[in-house]
């Protein structure tokens, strides 16, 4: 699938006075619940600290917002993200076991953000059990078990519908092919439990094998997705890209995290037509809230994602140096990452530790 064209716009024509200096993008930050506004300063200081010229279009959302306008989603937050076209975001608080729908997954239904992309590499310092692993897992991210239709039959009996379409099966199968042939990977392999939800996945699976004919020098398979969460602890190179409905894109998603050191190495990047938003999957950790304490990297990391889509490879690249000297060092990590220093501190020696900028040819 192809991520959007970044939103770098031309420069505005100059206007006068201290407010005349035109960014180069403006990104919708989403910073979310718990730590997501601690970790959101943090991060921009890390972003501006590299120098690419970015506006961020701050937007309340989740508990904050519920309080102020009586929405966990404003419609500001959703007119900014189709105006910027790129935002970041943290994790917005889902009440368990009751309550509004998640405003994290109305978000992607709201935006059409069909497909979640998470590349699964190991970060350069971050302890896990595996090394040199790179893979990705491509989940439809609209329908399947997240399609919030529940409902209690009579006392004691509930459903909760499992929706799979053939448009968003095709869509997502396509997106898969498309993103394997795009960055010269081998395979994509199917995950479904199609010898249980015959109709349910057994579509999801015939979408995907009739994509698959497109798409002759990607090599295709299917594996039933109990099979591979066992497969992946066991072995993860024998993976390359992998596609599946929304449910098993949430477990598998977390299997592979764990493989490469937890949540925090593994980002969320939400695309839909023209729009991608790159999220923080978990963290928003409401105990450590105002303590300087969270751990950057669950919006640190698909902060780097970003700045690549946007043209910054080499600020993107900075801050990854940075961050690997300081998680290879280990003196100054936060509690998550086996250390005891507050985020603010470990966010300092990321920025210290950033190589300087390439000079541009001929300064
Ligand atoms: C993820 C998260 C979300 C999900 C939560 C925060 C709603 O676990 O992005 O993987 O279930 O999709
Ligand atoms: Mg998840």
């Amino acid at each position: 699938m192809s991520a959007p064209r970044p939103a770098g716009r031309a420069a505005a024509a100059p206007r006068t006075g201290p407010r005349a200096v035109e960014k180069k993008h403006t990104v919708t930050l989403i910073p979310g619940d718990g730590v997501g506004e601690d970790l959101a300063d943090q991060v921009v200081k890390v972003i501006q600290a590299t120098g690419v010229s970015i506006g961020f279009d701050r937007q309340l959302s989740g508990r904050r917002a519920q309080a102020k306008s009586g929405s966990p989603l404003p419609e500001s937050l959703f007119e900014s993200v189709r105006k910027n076209k790129v935002a970041l975001k943290g994790v917005i608080s889902t009440p368990i076991g009751a309550g509004y729908e998640s405003p994290n997954v109305q978000l992607r239904k709201r935006l059409g953000l069909f497909a979640s992309i998470r590349p699964v590499r190991n970060l350069p310092g971050l302890k896990a059990r595996y090394e040199n692993v790179d893979l990705v897992v491509i989940r439809e991210n609209t329908e399947d078990m997240y399609s919030g239709i529940e409902h209690e039959v009579v006392p004691g009996v509930v459903q909760s519908v499992k929706v799979v379409t053939e448009q968003a099966s095709l869509r997502i199968a396509r997106a898969a092919f498309e993103y394997a042939t795009r960055h010269g990977r081998k395979s994509v392999a199917c995950v479904h439990k199609a010898n249980i939800m015959k109709q349910a996945d057994g579509l999801f699976l015939d979408c995907f094998r009739r994509v698959a004919g497109e798409f002759p020098s990607i090599r295709p398979s299917e594996v039933i997705a109990d099979a591979a969460c066992m497969q992946l602890v066991l072995d993860p190179y024998r993976f390359d890209v992998l596609v599946m409905g929304n449910l098993y894109g949430d477990i598998i998603s977390d299997v592979c995290s764990g493989l490469v050191g937890g949540a925090g190495a593994v980002p969320g990047i939400n695309v839909g037509e023209d729009l991608v938003v790159f999220e923080a999957t978990h963290g928003d950790a409401p105990e450590l809230e105002g303590r300087d304490a969270a751990g950057p990297l669950p919006l640190l990391v698909p902060a780097v994602h970003m700045l690549r889509h946007l043209g910054e490879a080499e600020a993107a690249d900075r801050i990854m140096k940075g961050l690997g000297a300081v998680l290879a060092d280990g003196s100054r990590l936060t509690r998550d990452l086996g250390g005891d220093s507050a985020t603010s501190a470990m966010i300092e020696a990321v920025v210290a530790a950033m190589p300087p900028p390439v000079p541009a040819p001929g300064a």
